[in-house]
């Protein structure tokens, strides 16, 4: 299969995103990290920021490639013209949001699906706000980010 787009906040990328990449990658030629906006919710790293740190964790992949988008997902697939989109599922209380976005990205533009992965199990509890609390009380998250983002966090500490 040919295109796909994994959206997100991705503030930061961690090891249970890059294990969904991954997964993408067997299923589809390419694979757009899209970093996107959430309007609820407010980011610890600019988009040029996660941008950089996404290229960089996925720099052994040349299937990937890295964008950002401010506007809604079904306007930048539509420009790109794929139309499928990839999701990552981690326990049910992920299901009800997801359906809910999957459902109404495609009443936006009935040309496109969601496609959802299930995380690695040992990423299931993961995410990212989980990481930045670790991260800024000075603990170790090496097992759960890529050595690029575990520095931008260090350093955005003040813990390097
Ligand atoms: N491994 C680890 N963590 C994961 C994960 C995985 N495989 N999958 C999701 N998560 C975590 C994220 O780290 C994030 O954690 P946090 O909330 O603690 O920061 C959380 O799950 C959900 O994040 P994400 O998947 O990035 O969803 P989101 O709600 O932040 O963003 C967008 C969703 C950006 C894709 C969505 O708002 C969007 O499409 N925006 C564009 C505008 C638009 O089209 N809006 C209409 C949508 S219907």
């Amino acid at each position: 299969m040919d295109a796909a787009i994994y959206p997100g906040s991705f503030d930061p990328i961690t090891y249970g995103h890059l294990n969904i990449i991954e997964r993408a990658l067997s299923i589809f030629d390419r694979v757009v990290v899209l970093v996107a906006v959430n309007p609820q919710k407010s980011y610890l790293f600019s988009p040029e920021e996660k941008v950089e740190m996404i290229r960089e964790a996925t720099a052994g992949w040349p299937r990937v490639e890295v964008d950002g988008s401010e506007g809604l997902l079904v306007e930048y697939a539509r420009r790109r013209q794929i139309h499928t989109a990839v999701r990552g599922l981690r326990a049910v209380t992920d299901f009800e949001g997801e359906f809910a976005m999957a459902l109404t990205n495609r009443t936006l533009w009935p040309e496109m699906d969601t496609v959802f992965l299930m995380t690695r199990s040992d990423y299931m509890y993961l995410s990212s706000s989980v990481v930045r609390q670790v991260a800024q009380l000075g603990g170790e998250i090496s097992s759960f980010v890529p050595p690029p983002v575990e520095r931008r966090l260090r350093a955005r500490f003040g813990h390097d």
